[in-house]
Formats: C-alpha cells, sequence, structure tokens
C-alpha cells in the first residue's frame, strides 16, 4: 500500500558558515529557502563562541579535521536561522547538496557556490541539521530563547 503520510512539519538549524558569510551569500542562501517554501522562524548574525562550537560539533570530538574545522568556523561571522516546513531538514539538506563541495551538484548551494579552496571539503559554505534530534539540540546553542 503507498504510504500517503505527509512529511511532519518541523525545524531545521542553518548556519551559513564564515565562508558563505565573508562572501556575501547569506541572502542568496535565505532566497533558496524561502523560494522552497519553508518559513523564516528566527534569524541572526552570531560570532560564535569557542564553547558554542565545540557544542554544536561535539560529534566531530577527536578527528583529524576537528580542530581545523573549529578554526574557520570561528574566523567570522555566521548567518544562523531557525527555519520550518513539512520535511525541510531532509529538504534542506538536498538543497545544500553534497557535503564535498567539488563532488556537490550543479543547482544545490554547494555545487553552484562552492568549491575545493584548498581546504578540500572544510569551506562547505552551509550548514543543515541532519535528524530532528540535532535540530533541537542545535537550536538550543544558537537560539537558547527558542528552545
Ligand atoms: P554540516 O554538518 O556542516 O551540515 O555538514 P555535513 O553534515 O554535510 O558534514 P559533516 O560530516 O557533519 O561534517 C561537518 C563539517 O565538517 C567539515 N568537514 N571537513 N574531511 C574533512 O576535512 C571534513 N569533513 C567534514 C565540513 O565543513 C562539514 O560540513
Ligand atoms: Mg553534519
Amino acid at each position: 500500500m503507498t504510504d500517503t503520510t505527509a512529511a511532519q512539519t518541523e525545524r531545521s538549524l542553518v548556519l551559513v558558515k564564515p565562508d558563505g558569510y565573508r562572501r556575501g551569500l547569506s541572502g542568496e542562501v535565505l532566497r533558496r529557502i524561502e523560494a522552497k517554501g519553508y518559513t523564516l522562524v528566527a534569524l541572526a548574525v552570531v560570532e560564535p563562541s569557542r564553547g558554542q562550537l565545540e557544542e554544536h560539533y561535539a560529534e566531530h570530538q577527536g578527528k583529524p579535521f576537528y580542530e581545523p574545522l573549529l578554526e574557520f568556523m570561528s574566523s567570522g561571522p555566521v548567518t544562523a536561522a531557525i527555519i520550518e516546513g513539512q520535511g525541510c531538514i531532509p529538504g534542506f539538506r538536498s538543497l545544500a547538496g553534497a557535503t564535498d563541495p567539488t563532488a556537490a551538484a550543479p543547482g544545490t548551494i554547494r555545487g553552484d557556490h562552492g568549491r575545493d579552496w584548498g581546504l578540500a571539503v572544510q569551506q562547505n559554505i552551509v550548514h543543515g541539521s541532519d535528524s530532528p534530534e540535532s535540530a533541537a539540540r542545535e537550536i538550543a546553542i544558537w537560539f537558547p530563547a527558542q528552545g
């Protein structure tokens, strides 16, 4: 039998990383979010603290790219957003494209605007939550009042 259950209305935490912010791509990312029909629930430009980034990337602690990643994420402001819509967690990751911007398909944010700038997959413009649990955890980090 076909499953006709509609995707759940959910929230996701999106970051325009320092490379995207520096390059003036915050508007482009927000444009794509709105064009897709997702709602902006909260929006902020944030200079992340080391503590915020350690919490955000706790799952990657101990990996070889962890310290360079935190250094990169500390290199300037990020645009943080809570977005809402049916299925927006996988939906935004689909808009973002593959983690490696060189491999990301044209038509995606990373495919259209990113590439390997000599830093492999690190500078890939955006972050999007990967599960409802991650979204709840990350929203509490970036928007404590909205948690
Ligand atoms: P994100 O969390 O930023 O949305 O990206 P993602 O799920 O597609 O990728 P993830 O595996 O969670 O990695 C988090 C971020 O770490 C950097 N990274 N560098 N091998 C490397 O040098 C490497 N692998 C990952 C990227 O900035 C990636 O988005
Ligand atoms: Mg991730």
